[in-house]
């Protein structure tokens, strides 16, 4: 096993429910250590450019307008194999197929507002943690 970081965010839908603290309970239970973490609201150029590998996919327009319709909180994850590790707390992207403990299946209003964002490889973490944090911001 090798100790990864890996990228999340914490979406609208969930910190307009408050639910930050009830779902980094979840992250810490696993094994995940919150290395950097700041609540932020997005701005449209922002949140286009951090999706643009989806900009041609059908829902991108409507997935940028709900990633800035309220604050996120972004955070840097460290733990074994963080990347995968993470994904298997967040659960499936859809939460109807999302297992049972998953933070989809618990929090998740639907496949857009699905409460939680996490890198989906190592390479792809590495970018997307940059995008947010300077190496100065990470404290392991
Ligand atoms: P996320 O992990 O943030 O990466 C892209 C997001 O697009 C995804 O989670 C979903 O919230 C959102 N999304 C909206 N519609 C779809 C869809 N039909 N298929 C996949 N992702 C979708």
């Amino acid at each position: 096993m090798s100790v990864e970081k890996t990228l999340s965010i914490i979406k609208p839908d969930a910190t307009k429910r408050n639910l930050t603290g009830l779902i980094n309970t979840k992250f810490e239970k696993a094994g995940l250590r919150i290395i950097a973490q700041k609540r932020l609201q997005l701005t449209r150029s922002m949140a286009e450019k951090f999706y643009e590998v989806h900009k041609d996919r059908p829902f991108y327009n409507d997935l940028v307008d709900f990633m800035i319709s309220g604050p996120v909180v972004v955070q840097v994850l460290e733990g074994d194999n963080a990347v995968k590790l993470n994904r298997d707390v967040m659960g499936a992207t859809n939460p109807e197929d999302a297992e049972e403990g998953t933070v989809r299946k618990e929090f998740a209003e639907s496949i857009e507002a699905n409460s939680v964002h996490g890198s989906d490889s190592l390479e792809n973490a590495q970018k997307e943690i940059s995008f947010f944090f300077a190496n100065i911001e990470l404290v392991t």
